[in-house]
């Protein structure tokens, strides 16, 4: 009996704390494009898909993009490329993953979606990777 009440009063609050701290966080998209031209981009322009601008998808592509979290057509996932462990492993060689070494992932995550909205190609400022 008093499980039932007690497991959806805590999962209400989980949902609250995490929408207060979705709020709370204001993306810096400048951080998500120093993230995104360093990291993203320096893999893709290394692999055989080349750069990928923000400009080639729309705000609504990105945002389900993002949302799926499916990378390199389902091999991995982006989540995986903003997390800490994955920026621990090249900091030494490459120098905006050294920078943010200690950005929480979820924040990093934010910024980049940002920075893609914007860049999107019916974002304010449509951008190409470089
Ligand atoms: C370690 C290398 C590497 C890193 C880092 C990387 N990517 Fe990729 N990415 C790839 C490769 C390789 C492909 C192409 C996969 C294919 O076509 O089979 C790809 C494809 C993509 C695509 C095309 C759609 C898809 O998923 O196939 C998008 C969009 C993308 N990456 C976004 C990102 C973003 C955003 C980041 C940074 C948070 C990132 N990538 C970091 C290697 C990387």
């Amino acid at each position: 009996m008093k499980f039932s009440k007690v497991l959806p009063v805590a999962a209400l609050l989980a949902l609250v704390g995490a929408s207060f701290s979705a709020q709370a966080y204001d993306a810096d998209w400048k951080r998500g494009r120093v993230y995104y031209r360093s990291v993203c981009t320096s893999c893709h322009v290394a692999s055989p898909i080349g750069s990928i601008n923000p400009s080639t998808k729309t705000k609504a592509d990105w945002a389900a993009y993002l949302k799926a979290d499916k990378h390199a057509k389902g091999k991995d996932t982006v989540s995986r490329y903003v997390s800490k462990a994955y920026r621990a492993s090249i900091k030494s060689g490459n120098k905006a993953a050294e920078k943010y070494a200690d950005t929480p992932d979820q924040e990093l995550m934010e910024d980049i979606k940002a920075f893609l909205m914007k860049g999107a190609k019916d974002g304010d400022a449509p951008a190409s990777c470089s």
